[in-house]
């Protein structure tokens, strides 16, 4: 699930593959290994940091005549963090290298097979049975030994494969986790995510599902399951080197915060003109006429931009709309039809239970709509129809830009939709966009106040939980700043809808137990009142998240935060900033590893 990186090429191997594996440190990993041939070959491999790798890596092999190299950041799945489980993975020989993101679903069974035919394993991994089923197979061509071992897998696979018996070549096979093949001059590049190919080259293909590569210093051939040899989709990447790096910040996700204001303008350009909204990537407009119903998928926080897409398109439009965990969707038996629009919300496009919903609604003839920020990635791809987020690469773990952006592209795809089908009047249109085109200067307003979050963060750091509280649009804005919270600072946080308070979590309050109450709607202000009073009664400490005019709740609350008014279909894009980053100094204040928190992956490309 993290990070995979390849090089071959005239240039000095290993630092090429460390600087990669760093480039991707971020995605969140438990050990580390690189694998180099040439003629003499070397593989090393540590549980821990890729620092740590670099200690032990023995000088003198630095230099050595290498022509490729593979590297692995691991995510352990199978088997606890350790030297040995580390990848790169060997056959009985020592003679055929892997690494692997992914699980292999079927490797208990195959595993037992090759035991019985005598292969000796190593690791409690997975990934172990490649090597060794492509030794099994190996008959002087590396590719057709790899083409007759993956067709035995079931799972989810990137792999990088190396030989020792023919060190011109890479070998990669894509099977749903994400690969990439960068093109440069007498040199190629691999690797499982962008950030590890701007250094060097923005020329790219992006193997698709069921793809096998085979690459040399000059040339790139890719190939099908069976072994056919299929046509290449070169393209080009609009990132740059600059965007992936942490520009003077503490951390990435620091930097991604305070981006936020220049994303929003990135999310309007070229869809916001005058006074009216045209998004002109939707190819089959008439089809937003004849929807029946929607459904929105996601996970984590593109799932609660989903939640404040689904109460604005409920708002909106006369027709059903219902928002879903990925997780639970795949395996449901939703009501959709020829009719049906599904829209998958993903910041990376490669989230896997994402991608199996994408395909079950495409299975039952519904319509999808991808809102995703990476292009080229799988549900960028696999969409009828694609909005792209223009975030830009994100880094941190903790999704930040992405979720504004994703907000306010639901946001104009629901007035959109509402005006081709007659719900939303030019009026409306007008005033929104208004709104709308002011919402970048509002949030420069709360990036700016850090010395207000800091002071919140000092606060809580040292506590064990937080509760988070909203009504309506601020309900979603309550989950996700438990969720950031929880995710980099490891304190329990729990967002709940306010009224829910009475009936259960209330007996949790007490003076250790503080509550973020956001409240941005006037329409249940006053009975946030009523909920902030709830809580101070049992001792608790409120912090609120507020409108400037709602001098009731700044009243009663501990310490207040003022958010911009606005209107309140984009008050989520400007409530959920205090909240980002009162999380990350919580965090950063405690210490942590805020841009890789312990556990978690960036994107989560395994069920
Ligand atoms: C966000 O901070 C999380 N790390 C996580 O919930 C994330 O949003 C989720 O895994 C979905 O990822 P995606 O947007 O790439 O599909
Ligand atoms: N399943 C493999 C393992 O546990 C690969 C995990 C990963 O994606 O890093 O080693």
């Amino acid at each position: 699930m993290c990070g995979i990186v390849g090089y071959i090429g005239d240039r000095k191997i290993l630092p090429i593959i460390i600087d990669g594996l760093k480039r991707l440190e971020y995605r969140g990993y438990d050990s580390a290994g690189v694998a180099l041939v040439g003629n003499d070959s070397y593989f090393i491999k540590t549980k821990g940091r890729i620092s740590l790798l670099e200690e032990k890596i023995n000088n003198s092999y630095i230099d050595g005549n290498y022509f490729v190299g593979i590297g692995q950041t691991r995510w352990a799945t199978h088997g606890e963090p350790s030297d040995l489980n580390a990848h790169p993975h060997i056959d009985c020989n020592g003679e055929i290298f892997v690494v692997h993101n992914g699980i292999i679903e079927n490797y208990y069974e195959i595993k037992k097979d090759l035991i019985e035919r005598g292969h000796r394993f190593l690791s409690e991994t997975d990934t172990e049975v490649v090597p060794h089923l492509i030794e099994e197979y190996y008959e002087g061509d590396i590719l057709k030994a790899v083409l007759k071992a993956v067709n035995k897998l079931r799972g989810s696979f990137a792999l990088a494969i190396l030989s020792k018996k023919e060190r011109d070549k890479i070998i990669a096979v894509r099977k749903e986790s994400p690969l990439i093949v960068g093109i440069g001059k007498n040199e190629n590049f691999l690797a499982s995510d962008i950030p590890a190919l701007l250094p060097h080259t923005k020329n790219i293909v992006i193997l698709k599902d069921g793809e096998i590569a085979l690459i040399t210093k000059d040339e790139i051939k890719i190939f099908d399951m069976q072994g056919n040899q299929i046509g290449i989709e070169k393209m080009e990447i609009n990132w740059n080197l600059e965007q992936s790096e942490k520009k003077g910040y503490k951390h990435f996700m620091l930097k991604e915060i305070m981006e936020e204001g220049e994303v929003l303008k990135e999310v309007i350009r070229g869809r916001v003109k005058d006074e009216k909204i045209e998004l002109n990537e939707i190819k089959d407009k008439d089809f937003l006429r004849r929807v029946e119903n929607i459904y929105i998928i996601a996970c984590g926080t593109a799932y609660h931009a989903g939640l404040i897409g689904n109460y604005i398109l409920t708002d909106l439009l006369n027709i059903p709309v219902k928002t879903e965990v990925a997780s639970e969707f795949r395996y449901e038996n939703p009501n959709l039809s020829k009719n049906s629009l599904v829209i998958l919300v993903s910041q990376s496009g490669e989230t896997a239970d994402t991608i199996a919903s994408l395909r079950v609604a495409k299975k039952l003839g519904a319509k999808t709509l991808g809102v995703v920020n990476v292009n080229g990635s799988t549900i960028f791809r696999e969409s009828d129809e694609v909005l792209q987020i223009f975030a830009g690469p994100e880094i941190a773990v903790a999704s930040t830009k992405a979720y504004v952006a994703q907000i306010l592209t639901l946001l104009l795809f629901s007035v959109y939709i509402g005006k081709i089908r007659g719900d939303v009047d030019e009026d409306f249109e007008k005033f929104i966009v208004g709104e709308i085109k002011r919402v970048s200067e509002f949030s420069e307003i709360l990036l700016d106040k850090k010395d207000e979050y800091l002071e919140i963060a000092k606060e809580i750091k040292d506590l064990d939980d937080i509760f988070y509280i909203g009504r309506l649009l601020d309900y979603p804005t309550a989950l996700e700043g438990a969720l950031k919270l929880k995710e980099i600072s490891y304190i329990h946080a729990e967002g709940y809808p306010a009224g829910e308070l009475k009936h259960g979590p209330l007996a949790l309050i007490e003076e250790k137990v503080p509550t973020f109450a956001i409240s941005t709607d006037e329409r249940v202000f006053e009975k946030i009142v009523s909920n902030i009073k709830e809580v101070k009664a049992r001792n608790g400490k409120v912090y609120s998240i507020v409108r400037d005019d709602f001098k009731g709740i700044i009243k009663e609350s501990d310490r207040s935060v003022i958010i911009p008014k606005t209107h309140i279909y984009l008050s989520p894009i400007l409530s959920v900033i205090p909240l980002q980053l009162i999380a990350y100094f919580t965090a950063d204040l405690k210490g942590l590893d805020v841009d890789k928190p312990r556990n978690l992956a960036k994107s989560v490309t395994v069920e």
